[in-house]
């Protein structure tokens, strides 16, 4: 998985929260492989050689034929498997298959159906064939770190007891994967780390998912109102897509569940909106290395659980607040780069309070390695009026031709200002 501060730092509550669905499905279903809440605590794969092998009735009934004939053509368009996983990919009892998990079916407890699929980091080289939507009883399938192509087939449509798909770290193409918008039960969705583009469809954030990972793709959504309106998440990562727009009022929709909002080099632009501040559960808000302009909401005094906070590389001005430098359990504090000119009460000292900061490359007056007085001086000249940043109006031709424009370091806004 290549690393950055968006995915690592979000991975943990991912695989907390995998954890938690697949131990919510052991006791749903006594016979669900429990070697699957192995494989998550990172066991080896050698816990596949110990498995008990079902019993011949439970090999032959017609869902699991369903699953074999899917099974089997998909080993048919794997084209590289480096380590043998899929080479136990041969007859009936698809539940000896590697990585294949099985448990009673929903509606009947007497049959054995195929729930999981976990080919996670095998660098697995192939296509997802038509052939999976004959796998209508998975209800979770993690792949990730693996070569697979092409575009994710219309049939995982058929897919209705899904509950985690995790396509990440793979090689997909083409828009936004449509057939996802049409699984009913499905919660986790992590498609970072592919070569998806095009717009991010508006329906993603009204299907009440927990968990929204869509970084490093090529998405080229504005985010808005309208595309950014849903709620029910508790991890959105947006991270390094070739996005625009302002983060819209709406993202208070999620202000019940939202832990963990990741918009890091999202081409954002304007003032954060306070209503970031109605965000009561966040741990952790990264809207790092954009354009973002303006100060920084007094409501943001509201996060009483911020551990992390990065405001670093965008354009912000004002005052730190004291609001913010007192939140209780804040840890790091990043507002590197940009064009703060003071700090309130307890910003001025944060070592003395515990929290770990980086307030380098901005206009205040008493601290190192801050930006020249010639630059802050002309900054403090042009004002921002958030409120006409995002109202339909062209906030990037302020951005890009404004006051910052001659200055702009590439490390401050990455492209041709
Ligand atoms: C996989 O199987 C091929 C052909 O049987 C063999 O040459 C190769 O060494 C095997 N690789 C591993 C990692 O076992
Ligand atoms: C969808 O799943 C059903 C079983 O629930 C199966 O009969 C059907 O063939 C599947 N459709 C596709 C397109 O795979
Ligand atoms: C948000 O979505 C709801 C339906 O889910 C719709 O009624 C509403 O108009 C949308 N709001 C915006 C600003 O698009
Ligand atoms: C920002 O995202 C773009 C893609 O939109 C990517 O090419 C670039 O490397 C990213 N920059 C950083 C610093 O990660
Ligand atoms: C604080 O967070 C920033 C980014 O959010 C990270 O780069 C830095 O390493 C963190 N600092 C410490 C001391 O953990
Ligand atoms: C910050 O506070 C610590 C102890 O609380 C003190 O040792 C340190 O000198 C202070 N730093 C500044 C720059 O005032």
């Amino acid at each position: 998985m290549p690393s950055s501060s968006s995915s690592s730092s979000s991975s943990s509550t991912y695989a907390q929260a995998a954890c938690g669905f697949l131990f919510l499905l052991l006791l749903l279903n006594p016979n669900f492989s429990n070697k699957a809440t192995a494989k998550h605590t990172h066991s080896s794969s050698s816990t596949h050689h110990h498995r008990q092998r079902p019993t011949d009735a439970a090999a032959t009934n017609p869902r699991l034929h369903s699953a074999y004939l899917a099974l089997q053509a998909w080993k048919r368009v794997i084209y590289s498997d480096p380590s043998n996983y899929t080479s136990n990919w041969v007859g009936p009892s698809v539940c000896n298959y590697n990585g294949v998990y099985c448990t009673a079916s929903v509606d009947d407890p007497e049959t054995q159906v195929v729930a999981g699929i976990d080919l996670n980091h095998l660098d697995i080289a192939g296509f997802l064939p038509d052939e999976l939507g004959l796998l209508a009883d998975l209800a979770l399938v993690h792949i990730n770190s693996n070569r697979f192509c092409g575009i994710v087939p219309q049939a995982i449509s058929n897919l209705t007891l899904l509950h985690e798909l995790d396509l990440s770290n793979n090689r997909f193409v083409g828009p936004f994967p449509s057939p996802v918008l049409a699984l009913p039960s499905l919660k986790f969705l992590d498609i970072r780390y592919n070569e998806f583009e095009g717009p991010l469809p508006p329906q993603l954030f009204g299907m009440g998912l927990d968990a929204i990972f869509v970084n490093n793709n090529r998405f080229t959504s504005t985010i808005s109102s309208t595309t950014l309106n849903g709620t029910g998440a508790s991890v959105l990562v947006f991270a390094n897509n070739r996005f625009n727009g302002c983060l819209p009022p709406t993202i208070s929709q999620f202000a019940d569940t939202l832990e963990e909002l990741l918009l890091v080099n999202s081409s954002l632009q304007g003032c954060l909106p306070p209503e970031v501040g109605y965000l009561y559960k966040l741990r952790l808000l990264d809207v790092s290395r954009n354009r973002l302009v303006g100060p920084v909401p007094y409501s943001l005094a509201g996060l009483a659980h911020l551990e992390v906070l990065n405001l670093g590389h965008n354009l912000m001005t004002g005052i730190v607040p004291d609001g913010v430098c007192v939140l209780p359990r804040l840890d790091n504090f990043t507002f590197s780069y940009n064009f703060f000119c003071d700090e309130e009460g307890a910003c001025v000292n944060l070592t003395s309070r515990g929290v770990r900061f980086d307030d380098r490359r901005n206009c205040l007056p008493e601290k190192p390695l801050q930006r020249s007085k010639e630059l802050c001086d002309i900054v403090a000249e042009h004002p921002v009026d958030c409120g006409q940043r995002c109202t339909g109006g062209n906030a990037a031709g302020f951005v890009d031709g404004g006051a910052f424009a001659p200055f702009l370091a590439p490390a401050v806004a990455p492209g041709p200002t």
